[in-house]
């Protein structure tokens, strides 16, 4: 019969890789919570219009990649391409901003866009997610991007650079998005029918697309940067001065105006060179209005959030295989000694040890070899004749030395090689 293949885009995760995905979620808790971030959990399925309206109606993301349908109750609802709106969702849902201690919040988990898969894009992903609600300072701006590199040092990663950028706020944007709108007249029909169609509606979308000739067009395009007002100025040169006060390097790129409209001011994408075309390893950035316009209390918030599967892949190209193996195997030959081996692993594993053993009671031969294959550092045999002996057979597979152990009080010796 014809197997069933995994949907296009989504990915299993197989034990030969998830180490790496333990090992990159494990730092981001560490650093996240001596950060101050505290975890939050938040459902993969919400009511489609809260996407609609926080990451805006005319982005590629809520127009082409949704996940959106509705279920049997004829209620729309989308897999969410983002933590950032459910978090606010939550957030205002559970009237979060009365507890001041609850400031800072991260999530880790799936995500979903219809994208045409590629390398590094994939239509089931995961996000490392981090948000800051209530506080306006510039002091956070800097602190979230010098937490970024912190983690990102942390897990090994070099060779990425920090861009940001600001977007103003609402009013500088509106002064601004009629002289880009001028531009995008000027040049006419030059431009594709989604960026014609953006520049009615949204016309700051046209820095999304993915077409090379409006790319080229936009060369020339006023940049926002060079349109805000001195209060937005004034936030941005103190973000960049904490920043340099960090120590933490960027360089300021005007094009990233990131593809969701929930932004204003700071915004911020970490970038590599080494995946090819998908080269932003994160991204984030302020989103004052947000909460209010969710239905919230007026709190100002910044974020940003990592994508795991570039992350790591960016890992493996510096670093060597990272297989899970266990500390022992034991071989018990004989109905006896297999018991006894079973008994062994059990407490082995008690003790914090990670051991395996050959449950089908094999030749010595096929469990050496099976030892082997595990990866495992020590070898146990227990025969009939150890047995009897109340001995054991300890084989150390890296120096290929072996010794004999009195099987009573084994735990204290083996406790000794733990590491
Ligand atoms: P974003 O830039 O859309 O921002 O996504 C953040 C990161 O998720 C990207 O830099 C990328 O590494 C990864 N990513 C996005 N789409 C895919 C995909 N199809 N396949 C693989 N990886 C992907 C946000 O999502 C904002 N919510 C960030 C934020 C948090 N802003 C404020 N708070």
């Amino acid at each position: 019969m014809e197997s069933i293949q995994a949907v296009r885009g989504m990915n299993d995760i197989l034990p030969d890789q998830v180490g790496w995905w333990q090992e990159v979620e494990n730092a981001a808790r560490e650093v996240l919570e001596n950060f101050g971030y505290r975890e939050i959990r938040t459902p993969v399925l919400e009511k489609l219009e809260l996407f609609a309206r926080s990451i805006g109606e005319s982005t590629d993301i809520v127009e082409k990649e949704m996940y959106a349908f509705e279920d049997r109750n004829g209620e729309r609802l989308a897999l969410r391409p983002e933590a950032t709106a459910s978090i606010v969702r939550s957030y205002v849902q559970h009237g979060l901003h009365a507890d001041s201690a609850v400031r800072k919040l991260y999530e880790i988990g799936p995500m979903f866009r219809h994208e045409r898969p590629q390398k590094g894009r994939y239509r089931q992903f995961h996000q490392i997610d981090a948000e800051v609600f209530g506080i306006d300072s510039p002091m956070i701006d800097a602190e979230m991007m010098h937490m970024l590199r912190v983690f990102l040092d942390r897990i090994g990663i070099s060779g990425v650079v920090l861009n940001i950028n600001t977007l103003g706020c609402p009013e500088c944007r509106k002064t601004y998005r009629e002289i880009l709108k001028d531009f995008l007249t000027a040049k006419g029909d030059q431009f594709c029918p989604d960026c014609l169609r953006r520049r009615e509606t949204n016309p700051l979308r046209v820095f999304d697309c993915k077409v090379e000739r409006c790319q080229a067009l936009l060369e020339s395009a006023p940049m926002l940067i060079d349109h805000i007002d001195e209060e937005c100025r004034a936030h941005f040169d103190a973000v960049k001065d904490y920043l340099e006060k960090l120590g933490t390097r960027y360089v300021v790129n005007p094009r990233i105006v990131r593809g969701l409209d929930y932004y204003m001011r700071t915004t911020f994408e970490v970038i590599t060179d080494r995946l090819g075309s998908q080269n932003a390893i994160g991204g984030g950035g302020r989103y004052n209005g947000l909460v209010r316009d969710l239905g919230g209390a007026d709190v100002p918030a910044v974020g940003f959030a990592i994508g795991m599967e570039r992350l790591i892949m960016l890992l493996q190209q510096e670093q060597s295989e990272k297989v899970r193996m266990p500390r022992f195997f034991v071989a018990g030959l004989g109905e006896q000694p297999r018991a006894a081996a079973f008994l062994l692993v059990q407490q082995l594993r008690g003790l914090g040890l990670e051991a395996e053993m050959d449950y089908e009671g094999r030749s010595l031969k096929s469990q050496m070899r099976r030892a082997d294959k595990s990866g495992a550092r020590y070898v146990i045999i227990l025969g009939e004749d150890e047995m009897s002996r109340r001995e054991i057979q300890l084989r150390d597979m890296q120096t290929k030395t072996q010794r004999i152990l009195p099987l009573d009080n084994v735990e204290d010796e083996l406790k000794q090689l733990r590491d």
